[in-house]
């Protein structure tokens, strides 16, 4: 099982903690959430593999870079919705497929509602893109749905994780490793990330 790789950045420490501002509105958090995004991804890219591209510059021919297998980006609706722009912007030759997991929250248990995914996912690069990381079962019924289609290189991509997910998903799925740009402390008696920073599809598109 891979360590989960959390960002350590100023940058980062600041809009988290926009984040969990209570008071903060739904147009900054989403912006937050946005700029968490595209750092959190810049991350999952660093191993990326590139090709060689030749490039004209108004001075000289060089050689430059196209990425080889871009990843096929997964949010999972709601909250994950938030991150889709951000990640696509970083990375925009990607292929997005959706899935809506709603947790049931007496249960905690994963609600599926929706799925739209290539009908292949082998060979290809998956980020499932997620806020939060909670009890892990949202992520990990996400991996075993792309698991059924061949996904074997699944990345998951959070804002912020409990030490409770990060665990299941590594007895879930080994193989995949959690990005994020915090850990914290617990989980509540409700499921609930503590310090945390709340309901995150709530807090970005409003209570239901
Ligand atoms: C949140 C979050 C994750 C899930 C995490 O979604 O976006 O999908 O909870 O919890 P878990 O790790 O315990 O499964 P929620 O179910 O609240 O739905 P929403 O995105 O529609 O608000
Ligand atoms: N889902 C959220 O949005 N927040 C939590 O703290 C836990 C699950």
């Amino acid at each position: 099982m891979a360590e989960p790789q959390v960002l350590r950045h100023p940058l980062v420490d600041v809009r988290m903690t926009t984040l969990r501002d209570e008071t903060t509105d739904r147009a900054t958090f989403r912006a937050a959430v946005r700029e968490l995004t595209a750092m959190v991804v810049y991350e999952a890219m660093r191993d990326a593999a590139t090709t060689p591209l030749e490039v004209r510059t108004p001075v000289a021919t060089t050689t430059g870079a196209q990425l080889a297998n871009p990843p096929v980006l997964v949010p999972v609706l709601r909250a994950g919705l938030g991150m889709a722009e951000a990640a696509h912007a970083q990375v925009p030759g990607a292929v997005m497929g959706f899935v809506g997991v709603a947790r049931d929250e007496e249960t905690l248990r994963p609600t599926p509602y929706m799925e739209s995914l290539p009908a292949s996912l082998a060979g290809r690069p998956v980020f499932v893109l997620d806020p939060m990381l909670a009890t892990g079962g949202s992520m990990a019924y996400t991996i075993d749905l792309l698991a059924a289609r061949g996904a074997d290189a699944v990345r998951a991509i959070c804002l912020l994780a409990a030490p409770e997910g990060v665990e299941r998903l590594a007895q879930a799925h080994p193989s995949v490793p959690v990005y994020t740009a915090a850990i914290d402390e617990r989980l509540n008696e409700h499921g609930y990330i503590v310090p945390g920073l709340g309901d995150a599809g709530d807090r970005q598109f409003g209570a239901m």
